[in-house]
């Protein structure tokens, strides 16, 4: 013989609750205009088989003004663009080089108005009036005297593969303005953003404190 326990905080059914109910699916069904509401979702005839009705929309984008290697640029980006990418694949210049795209190699290290960043993590967008400098921009294009940093990294023989050099050159001359150089654990400390997998660190820092000092 089964007994049936019943639960006494829910209150039974009752024809006018059910009616209700049921009027409240019917008008909400009929207000989505016919779509069916699935978990937060609209969805309309695709529902059953058709091709989903996507509007494109365009995303957002504006005109940014700056001077990169002393000439003036002016250009219409997407707002997602970063700085890198600007350089890179609008602009041509390809010597700031993408390691990671994720702020931990600094192989895209470029200055913005002097000071040092990862162009990676930077949105082009907010520099409006910023100048600009990137590697091309150390030495004159015609072939000139190198910086003093890049003829260091020569002379010290400071890389291997070279993927990483041009953020270490601009890293170090960054670290240089800024007066990082007063021992060879100073340079490493405020060079120790830029990432070599070949392992030339010493060789590096010696050509830091060259270009710094002298020696
Ligand atoms: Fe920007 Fe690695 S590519 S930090
Ligand atoms: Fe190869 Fe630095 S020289 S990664």
């Amino acid at each position: 013989m089964s007994t049936e326990i019943a639960d006494s905080s829910v209150p039974p059914p009752t024809e006018s609750h059910s009616v209700l109910s049921r009027r409240t699916f019917i008008a909400t069904t009929t207000a989505a205009g016919g779509a069916v509401v699935t978990g937060g979702l609209v969805a309309g005839p695709s529902a059953f088989g058709a091709e989903p009705e996507t509007a494109a929309v365009a995303p957002p984008s504006n005109r940014v003004s700056l001077t990169v290697n002393g000439a003036q640029r002016t250009v219409e980006i997407d707002n997602r663009t970063s700085l890198l990418d600007l350089l890179r694949e609008r602009l041509g210049l390809t010597g700031s080089k993408k390691g990671c795209n994720a702020g931990a190699c600094g192989a895209c290290t470029v200055l913005v108005d002097g000071r040092r960043v990862n162009a990676c993590l930077t949105l082009a967008v907010g520099l409006e009036g910023a100048e600009v400098t990137t590697i091309e921009g150390l030495a004159p294009s015609d072939g000139g005297e190198l910086h003093p940093l890049q003829r260091a990294f020569v002379e010290q023989d400071a890389f291997q593969c070279g993927f990483c050099t041009s953020g270490q050159i601009m890293s170090g001359v960054g670290c240089i303005q800024e007066g990082h150089t007063g021992s060879p654990a100073e340079i490493r400390e405020w060079m120790s953003g830029n990432i070599c997998r070949c392992g030339c660190y010493v060789k590096i820092v010696r050509a830091v404190e060259q270009a710094a000092h002298g020696k």
